[in-house]
């Protein structure tokens, strides 16, 4: 396993539409140093067009949970409700923002064994989903903020 490095804005990857996965087999390699390398950053979620592989693979981790979601190929079919949330991203470091998610989605993709899983998810799981799931089609959260002076400085800037 590796730790990958991750692209940040305005690296183009970040705005190509990720290609659907057709041959599991071939991706568990780059799963498992997705998986690392979330682990090294940390974060909550990382998509594959952030280590510059334009595949339909996301995974994220839970504060305080161990197992990582791992889906590919993952699709929104549902979502309801909206609320008000702080978020950051791994490609966009040192800045958050507070945009609107929705409260609840239903995802479905199929996990790294090509079996096909579908979810009911709310709070930080709802919108890490939807986060990662919109990387692969292009998307960065500051793409829902008016200006930039919506952009908040993160604490954790060390530079
Ligand atoms: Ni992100």
């Amino acid at each position: 396993m590796a730790v990958l490095r991750i692209r940040t804005n305005p690296d183009p990857v970040l705005r190509k539409k990720a290609k659907r996965v057709t041959d599991i087999e071939s991706v568990q390699r780059l799963i498992d140093d997705m998986v690392e390398t979330l682990t090294a950053a940390p974060g909550v979620g990382l998509a594959a067009n952030q280590v510059g592989a334009p595949l339909r693979i996301i995974v994220i981790r839970i504060p305080e949970e161990e197992d990582v979601i791992t889906l590919i190929n993952p699709e929104i079919v549902e979502k309801t409700g909206e609320r008000c949330v702080m978020e950051g991203c791994l490609s966009i470091p040192g800045y958050q923002a507070e945009i609107t998610r929705s409260e609840s989605v239903k995802v479905r993709g199929r996990d790294r064994h090509g079996k096909l899983v579908r979810k009911k998810a709310t709070e930080l799981l709802a919108q890490a989903l939807e986060h990662e799931i919109d990387h692969l089609n292009g998307i960065l959260y500051i793409d829902y903020i008016q200006d930039k002076d919506e952009l908040l400085r993160t604490d954790e800037e060390t530079e």
